[in-house]
């Protein structure tokens, strides 16, 4: 992705007032089951096949990091974009020093998982990433990585581009997460793997499990134990025989979240959203919509790949203000850009509590959203590290320019509001959006949304 200014001014993407959304539409495939099952196909021994694989940017950074470290991932029919990929595994302990820089563009999830992979190898490694992955903090995971005996050089103490060189005789490790982040906990995990002895990861608000699912998948002994403060302690075994094995990804249900918002904003708008993963993991924003009256379905509930799955069916209607506590952000964090949409919408105040961590995502997503909705005539503010929108039940005005700030989420957020307000919503910059939803503008206009693209 090139986002080097040029002297034209960039084409800026328009959504408009649509009328009700129609269709059944599905969505790309999970983001974290991709990445994860590039990285642990690469792990394992023998070729792993998958189906609906994410054929978006982060995940082909993902992709094209494991080729530069020895492993072979690719598309089935070479050149297609149909989510049928192969992974030929080099087994635990194999990676190769790659011969350039391992460049993850606007991916933190491949960034901190590879650092966890690369942190037991004893090869050393220069990561570097896009102006938004330079920005966030790599010290959550180096920290514990260098506990095993990685080195690594970073930049500020704490931010990419970076060098890390792998340990070669590393040592396990038993770690309490100090902020609920699946990338921490995986890369804890995936640096045990090369790790003789038992590496244990505790952490005290539980988030989303999909390494440890695929972790067993693929043939490893991963034991799960409840946590006094709710929390859970997870243990990997050192030197588990990895088996290639095959992978079927859901949609992803942070993607199928903007078509779903969107649909319950809309006046008269039913959308039904096929395949989508409902892991309890990340259903949080369910939960939020449920408690503010939403009417949505969840149909043809069935398991497929080791996660559960179902079609999502979303009816406009009125949605009221709700409190949303901050237990709950682990489980539904990328989803709060888009809820905040939902909520400008609403009759009456919503608070969404404990956003701390979404200052370090893609962009601050807190000033993100909080800028944008005001830019549309919402009333909203931010205090301490709760996010409050007050909604009277009816889309706002609009009108705003939106700096998307190398943030799909944002961008697809406000293309979302700008399909219900009274007057255009204009984002800055659609490219991000390729990051993990390719196709995102293309599926909602199939929706019946207007959303067009000018110069
Ligand atoms: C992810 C975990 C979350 C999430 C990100 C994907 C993952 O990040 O925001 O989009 O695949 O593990 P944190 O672990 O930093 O919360």
């Amino acid at each position: 992705m090139d986002h080097t200014p040029s002297s034209s001014p960039p084409a800026s993407t328009v959504a408009r007032t649509s009328g009700p959304l129609a269709g059944a539409i599905r969505v790309p495939g999970d983001k974290s089951i991709s990445h994860r099952a590039l990285m642990l196909g690469a792990l394992a021994i023998g070729k792993t096949e998958i189906t609906g694989l994410l054929e978006g940017e982060d995940v082909l950074a993902t992709a094209a990091a494991l080729n530069a470290l020895g492993a072979r991932a690719a598309p089935v029919a070479s050149g297609q974009r149909d989510g049928r990929w192969f992974v030929d595994g080099i087994g635990i302990g194999a990676l190769a020093e790659p011969e350039d820089l391992l460049d993850l563009g606007n991916s933190g999830t491949s960034a901190r998982l590879l650092l966890g992979m690369l942190a037991t190898h004893p090869i050393t490694a220069f990561v570097t990433g896009d102006a938004s992955l330079l920005r966030r903090p790599m010290g959550r995971v180096v920290e514990p990585l260098s506990r095993f005996g990685a080195r690594f050089v970073t930049r500020g103490g704490t931010r990419l581009p970076l060098a890390v060189s792998g340990a070669a005789s590393p040592i396990p490790i038993s770690y309490r997460l100090p902020v609920p982040s699946a990338q921490v906990k995986s890369a804890v995990l995936l640096a045990g793997l090369n790790t003789p002895g038992a590496t244990t990861v505790i952490e005290p608000q539980p988030t989303r499990d999909h390494t440890e699912r695929m972790l067993r998948h693929f043939g490893a002994a991963v034991a799960v134990e409840p946590e006094e403060s709710g929390g859970r302690r997870v243990t990997v075994d050192g030197f588990p025989e990895l088996a290639a094995a095959p992978i079927t990804v859901p949609g992803d249900p942070s993607s199928a979240a903007f078509p779903l918002i969107a649909a319950l904003i809309v006046p008269g708008s039913d959308v039904i959203i096929n395949g989508v993963g409902i892991n309890a993991l990340r259903t949080g924003l369910l939960e939020c919509l449920h408690e503010m009256g939403a009417d949505i379905a969840l149909l043809n509930q069935r398991e497929e790949g080791g996660e559960p799955v179902a079609d999502i069916r979303a009816r406009a209607g009125t949605l009221m203000g709700a409190d949303i506590p901050a237990e709950r952000a682990p489980r539904m964090i990328d989803e709060y850009p888009v809820l905040a949409v939902a909520a400008a919408c609403a009759r009456g105040r919503t608070v969404m509590r404990g956003l701390a961590e979404l200052r370090v995502k893609e962009s601050d997503r807190l000033a993100g959203i909080a800028a944008g909705l005001d830019a549309c005539g919402v009333r909203v503010a931010v205090e301490g590290d709760n996010l409050i929108v007050e909604g009277d039940g009816s889309p706002p005005k609009g009108g705003g320019l939106i700096a998307t700030q190398l943030d799909h989420r944002i961008a697809m957020a406000f293309l979302v509001l700008g399909v219900a307000t009274k007057q255009p919503v204009r984002i800055d910059d659609a490219a991000p959006i390729a990051t993990s939803f390719p196709g995102f503008i293309g599926l909602m206009k199939q929706l019946g949304a207007t959303i067009t693209e000018e110069g």
